[in-house]
């Protein structure tokens, strides 16, 4: 199965960095930044992602609109500092762009200035790794 990695990380933390290469490293899939078009047409795209400012990034949304005739299915991967999941804002644009957007998706609390410290920690990357293993890994 074909599948991608992008990401956009914004904070000097790296969190949607850090998530996307810990990806890259079990699947063996190269995790790169939102500047790098799809080269070709993917069964699954891993966007990895985080909130800002209650909606997703203008990188990411000019990103999905201009590689959309590339991605058979989204499946999204992001953080927040308060638990809440960006998963309707990606949908928001694949919906008016003729995207598919997998219902599954991975969400975990992030660090942001000083709250969360430390997170996503060991359990979240395990809670991740059994993500990958159902949705990603077998399809
Ligand atoms: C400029 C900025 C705005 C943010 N706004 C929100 C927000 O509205 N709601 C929220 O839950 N988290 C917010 N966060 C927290 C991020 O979603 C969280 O820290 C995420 O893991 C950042 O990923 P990054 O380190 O890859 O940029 C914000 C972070 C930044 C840097």
């Amino acid at each position: 199965m074909k599948i991608a990695i992008r990401y956009y990380t914004k904070s000097k933390k790296g969190n949607t960095e850090k998530i996307a290469k810990f990806i890259e490293d079990k699947i063996n899939v190269p995790a790169l930044d939102v500047t790098h078009p799809l080269e070709e047409e993917v069964e699954q795209l891993l966007l990895v992602n985080a909130m800002y400012a209650a909606d997703i990034d203008k990188e990411i949304k000019q990103f999905l609109r201009n590689n959309k005739d590339k991605i058979k299915t989204l499946i999204n991967i992001n953080s927040a500092a308060s638990g809440a999941s960006t998963l309707k804002a990606v949908k928001k644009v694949c919906d008016k762009e003729g995207i598919n957007v997998s219902e599954k998706e991975f969400h975990t609390i992030a660090s942001w200035i000083f709250i969360n410290k430390g997170r996503p920690n060991e359990e979240d990357f395990a809670r991740l790794e059994a993500f990958l293993q159902e949705v990603v890994v077998n399809g």
